[in-house]
C-alpha cells in the first residue's frame, strides 16, 4: 500500500513498483488534494496489479478496511502536506495530515497485523528538513542518521513529529518500521508550487521568477527516479527500526538553480541566450528560511549499494524537456486552488 501515490514522488514510486513487481498487488491510497492528480498515473491505471483507493489517511476506519480487504503486508507512507510555504500560512493542516495521518496508519497497521509482524514493513518517507539547517560556510558538515532533530518550519516540525511517532511504535509495540530522510527531489510531475517547476512554468509565460531573499540558500538536489529506487531498496532490505538518509550529493544555491533553468529552458524554447534573465525577481525571504541542507548518504551506499545515477545537468535537462512536452498537464494544474494560492503568496497572478 502506497499512500500519496497520486502526488509527485508517490506516482514515480507506484510506477516503479507496478512495473518491477508484477506479482505484487500495489494499492495506491490518496485523498486527491490539490497536489494529487490521477493523470500522473495514467500509464499504470489499467495494470492488473494496480488498485486505486480514494481515501484520507486520517480516516482510521478507511485505513483499516483497505488494509484488511487487500491483505496489505507492507506500507510506504508518502501522503502529506509537503509545501513549506503553505505550512507557514496554514500550519494546522500540516498537523492534521502529517501527524494525525501517520498515527491513523500506524494504529491501523498495529491492529490489522495484530503482532504477526513477520514479513511486514512500514516505511515512513520523511525529509532532511527534520534536521534543521546547516551553515553555508561549513561544507564539511552534512546531515546523517545520527544528526539530532531540530526542525524550524511547521512543515518540518510536523514531519519530525511523525518520525517520532513511527519510532515510538517500533520501540513500544515492535511494529517493523523504517524511516527515510531525503533531500530535495526534482523531476516530472512535481507540482509547480515548488521552485524548479514553478520557474520553468513562469519562464514559459514570461512571468517574474521569484527568488527568496538573496537566493543564497543551498539545497541538495536528487532526481526523483533515484529517490524511488532508494525507497524500493530500503523497503525490501532495511532492518526494522533503522533509518536511512538519502541525498544527491549535489548542493546548489537557489540563484544558481534559477540561472541553470533559464539557460536550459531558453535553449529548448529557441530563445536567445540569457533571454529570460531579466525575469529574476528578488522577493521577501521565507520566514525561518533554512540556510543549507546537505545529506551524507554513505550508510545507504554502503549497506544497500545505492547511489544516484542521474547527474544534475542530465536530470535538469530531462525535467525541463518533460514540462515543455507536457504543457497541458501544467495548464490544467495551474488553475483553481493553485491560482488562488499563487495570488495570496506572491501578490500577483501566475
Ligand atoms: P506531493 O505534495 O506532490 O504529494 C502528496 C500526495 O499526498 C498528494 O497526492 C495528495 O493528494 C496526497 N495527500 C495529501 N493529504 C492526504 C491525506 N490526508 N490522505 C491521503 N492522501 C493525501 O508531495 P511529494 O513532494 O510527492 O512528497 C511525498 C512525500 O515525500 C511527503 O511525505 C514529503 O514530506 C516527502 N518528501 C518530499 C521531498 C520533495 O523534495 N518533494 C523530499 C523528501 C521527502
Ligand atoms: O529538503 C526536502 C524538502 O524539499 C521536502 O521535504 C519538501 O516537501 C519539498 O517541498 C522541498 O522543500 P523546500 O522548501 O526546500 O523546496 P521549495 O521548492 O519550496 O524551495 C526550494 C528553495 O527555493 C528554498 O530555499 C526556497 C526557495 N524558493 C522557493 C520558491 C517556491 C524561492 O527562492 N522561490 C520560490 O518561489
Amino acid at each position: 500500500m502506497i499512500t500519496g501515490g497520486a502526488g509527485f514522488i508517490g506516482s514515480h514510486l507506484v510506477r516503479l513498483m507496478v512495473n518491477k513487481y508484477p506479482e505484487y498487488k500495489i494499492v495506491c491510497v490518496d485523498a486527491l488534494t490539490y497536489a494529487g492528480n490521477l493523470e500522473n498515473l495514467r500509464d499504470v491505471e489499467s495494470a492488473p496489479n494496480y488498485v486505486f483507493e480514494h481515501a484520507d489517511v486520517c480516516d482510521f476506519g478507511a485505513m483499516e478496511r483497505i488494509m484488511r480487504s487487500h491483505a496489505v503486508d507492507g506500507i510506504i507512507h508518502l501522503a502529506a502536506e509537503s509545501h513549506v510555504d503553505r505550512s507557514i500560512s496554514d500550519p494546522l493542516a500540516f498537523v492534521r495530515t502529517n501527524v494525525e495521518g501517520v498515527m491513523s496508519l500506524l494504529q491501523a497497521a498495529r491492529r490489522v497485523w495484530n503482532g504477526a509482524f513477520d514479513g511486514k514493513r512500514f516505511l515512513n518517507v520523511s525529509t532532511d528538513e527534520v534536521f534543521g539547517a546547516l551553515p553555508a560556510d561549513r561544507p564539511d558538515l552534512k546531515f546523517s542518521e545520527s544528526t539530532p532533530y531540530a526542525p524550524h518550519s511547521p512543515y518540518s516540525a510536523s514531519k519530525a513529529s511523525a518520525d517520532h511517532f513511527v519510532r515510538s511504535f517500533f520501540d513500544t509495540y515492535g511494529l517493523p518500521t523504517v524511516i527515510s530522510n531525503c533531500s530535495n527531489n526534482y523531476g516530472p510531475y512535481q507540482f509547480p508550487e515548488k521552485l524548479i517547476p514553478l520557474v520553468i512554468n513562469n519562464i514559459r509565460h514570461g512571468k517574474p521568477l521569484p527568488v527568496y531573499g538573496e537566493g543564497l540558500n543551498v539545497r541538495d538536489w536528487l532526481y526523483v527516479g533515484d529517490h524511488v529506487r532508494a525507497l524500493d531498496l530500503i523497503f525490501h532490505q532495511a532492518d526494522p527500526g533503522s533509518t536511512y538518509c538519502i541525498g544527491g550529493d549535489c548542493e546548489r544555491r537557489n540563484i544558481d538553480i534559477v540561472r541553470s533553468l533559464i539557460a536550459v529552458t531558453d535553449r529548448l524554447l529557441g530563445n536567445s541566450e540569457g533571454h529570460s534573465l531579466p525575469l529574476i525577481t528578488y522577493v521577501a525571504d521565507r520566514a525561518g528560511h533554512d540556510m543549507r541542507y546537505a545529506i551524507d548518504s554513505s550508510k545507504l551506499q554502503h549497506d544497500l549499494g545505492w547511489k544516484p545515477v542521474v547527474g544534475f545537468e542530465d536530470g535538469l535537462e530531462r525535467t525541463v524537456r518533460w514540462y515543455l512536452d507536457n504543457q497541458q498537464w501544467l495548464d490544467r494544474i495551474t488553475s483553481g486552488d493553485y491560482r488562488e494560492y499563487y495570488r495570496r503568496h506572491y501578490g500577483s497572478d501566475c
